[in-house]
């Protein structure tokens, strides 16, 4: 559905009615996302309004929606509500200059750390090197105005970390163990790789996700990623390599036969149907598997559920929480073992624990795998930002110079920009004074809001009630905006300028003698 100018038109929530046929999430490619709302149902992404009530004093791009979505992100704001640790980390590919996009994430990083967590930035260079084809002397000198930008926005690097891919030997330590388990075929299957593909290119795939576990890295905590939606797929990938690096998975059972989950809540309901109150009375594997025969046939895990009831016979079914070998050594199994509180029984690849409950034994099992060597990482959380509209309208790209602001154009040109920027304004005045202005459709308005507002709720609020209502004209409303724009960056770059000294008392090389 596209309108007569042509125009995708941004919706409210700041989608557009275009329907595409599918959202493609691409780390590498140029797409624009056009309906948020389907990152919720086909990718599972969170929708971010169901915990911003429990994040403490949330930023204001949570406030204002920016920050839209998160993949299991709970586990993060506890830790911070109950002051345990927590980190955060980012990462920047230096292939141009940093803008306005990337300011986002500068802050949501610098949040985090003055929230209490251990944060980490990072200069994606392999990546660059890799996927894009920069030169290192290229490299070199992006890198450094990203640091300058992230130091300049408050980013503490005595309480933090800064790093480049390419001199972290603990991170590509960490990147080729995580490579051991993957395979080329998932990768192709994720990122649409190919024969083609060089092996560099997805040497920086592991090395991506060998960063988003580094804070967890002798020592496993909550970690959220904050990034744009297209680095979901990093995500998922991420969040199951952390799974298969585990020594232990920790299951519910109920006989000394494995359950699917979809057959688990089905055996749960007939041991709950015919047990009874005090679990006193023994209910035989074959009695529960007639049971569910009976109650809802056309569910399709029931027969699977069946058979294995009927294969268990006499055994009686009783709930338990099992420990599974996965990659552990024999010592940390035995550990293990030794360290199971209560009734046990231990089978070969794993123990079954009659007396503890399933967070318990988790984290028992967690703190085990540490002890022994593991890494018993916790699958790592992400923020998403939306995209900014470009000022010319469409994507805000770093290779058209006037879609974007860099935070290194020249105050004036910032100032020029946003004069010269599409808005969502009628044709006229008159018509605006009588029908309102378009602030959902505006990337005026998205100026306010992502950023020159900054803190300031009522700022952001005021100009979209005075836009809404035909109050405000777009002129006026340009001109403050390019005033903002130009002081903010005025005074960035005077931050830059200071953070110099930061920087190069930090020991981060950015003149890499490299062929
Ligand atoms: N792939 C990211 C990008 O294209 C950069 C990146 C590398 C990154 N490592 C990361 C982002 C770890 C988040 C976390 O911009
Ligand atoms: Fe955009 Fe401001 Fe014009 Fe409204 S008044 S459409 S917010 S430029």
């Amino acid at each position: 559905m596209t309108d007569d100018t042509g125009d995708d038109r941004p919706l409210p929530d700041g989608g557009t009615d275009v329907a595409p046929d599918e959202v493609a999430l691409d780390p590498w490619g140029s797409s624009t996302v056009e309906d948020y709302r389907k990152l919720f149902e086909e990718f599972g992404i969170e929708s971010f309004d169901d915990v911003i009530g429990e994040v403490p004093a949330p930023h204001y791009l949570m406030r204002r929606g920016v920050i839209f979505g998160h993949r299991d992100y709970r586990p993060v704001v506890e830790a911070m509500r109950n002051d345990e640790p927590f980190a955060a980390l980012s990462g920047f590919m230096p292939t141009g200059d940093p803008h306005i996009g990337h300011r986002l994430v500068f802050d949501e990083l610098v949040w985090h750390q003055q929230q209490g967590g251990d944060v980490y930035g990072l200069i994606a260079d392999l990546e660059a090197h890799a996927a894009r084809g920069l030169g290192w002397d290229e490299i070199d000198e992006h890198a450094e105005s990203y640091l300058l930008s992230l130091l300049a926005l408050g980013f503490d690097p005595e309480d933090g970390e800064i790093y480049r891919q390419s001199a972290n030997r603990e991170v590509q330590d960490l990147a080729f163990e995580l490579g051991t388990k993957a395979n080329f075929s998932e990768l192709g299957a994720i990122y649409d790789f190919d024969g083609e593909t060089e092996v560099s290119y997805m040497q920086s795939v592991v090395t991506q996700m060998a960063d988003i576990l580094y804070p967890q890295a002798g020592d496993p905590k909550p970690t959220v990623i904050p990034v744009g939606p297209d680095q979901d797929p990093h995500m998922r990938l991420a969040r199951d390599l952390a799974g298969r690096m585990r020594y232990f998975g920790v299951t519910e059972a109920y006989a000394s036969f494995e359950l699917e989950d979809d057959e688990r809540h089905l055996v749960a309901r007939a041991y709950e149907a015919l047990a009874d109150e005090d679990g006193d009375r023994d209910v035989r594997c074959a009695e529960a598997a007639d049971w569910l025969a009976e109650e809802s046939p056309d569910e399709p895990a029931l027969w699977d559920a069946v058979e294995k009831l009927r294969a268990g016979g006499k055994e009686p079914l009783r709930p338990r929480v099992r420990v599974l070998d996965r990659n552990a050594t024999d010592e940390a199994f035995e550990a293990l073992v030794e360290a199971v509180d209560g009734e046990k029984r231990v089978y070969e690849g794993h123990v079954d624990a009659f007396e503890m409950d399933r967070e318990a034994a988790a984290e028992m099992a967690r703190e085990i795998e540490v002890d022994h060597g593991g890494y018993g990482f916790l699958p790592p959380s992400s923020i998403y930002h939306r995209f900014m509209t470009g000022l010319t309208g469409g994507k805000m790209s770093s290779s058209v110079p006037a879609s974007h602001i860099s935070l290194l154009d020249d105050p004036e040109d910032g100032r020029d920009k946003v004069m010269a920027a599409t808005t969502g304004g009628r044709e006229t005045a008159e018509k605006q004074r009588e029908l309102g202005g378009e602030p959902d459709d505006c990337p005026v308005y998205e100026l306010y809001a992502y950023l020159l507002a900054e803190a300031d709720d009522d700022l952001a609020a005021e100009v979209y009630e005075e836009c809404a209502t035909g109050e405000r004209l777009c002129g006026g409303c340009k001109e403050q905006a390019a005033g903002l724009m130009a002081e903010f960056l005025e005074r960035h770059q005077e931050d830059r300028e200071e953070a110099r000294e930061l920087l190069a008392d930090l020991d981060v090389d950015l003149d890499v003698d490299r062929r």
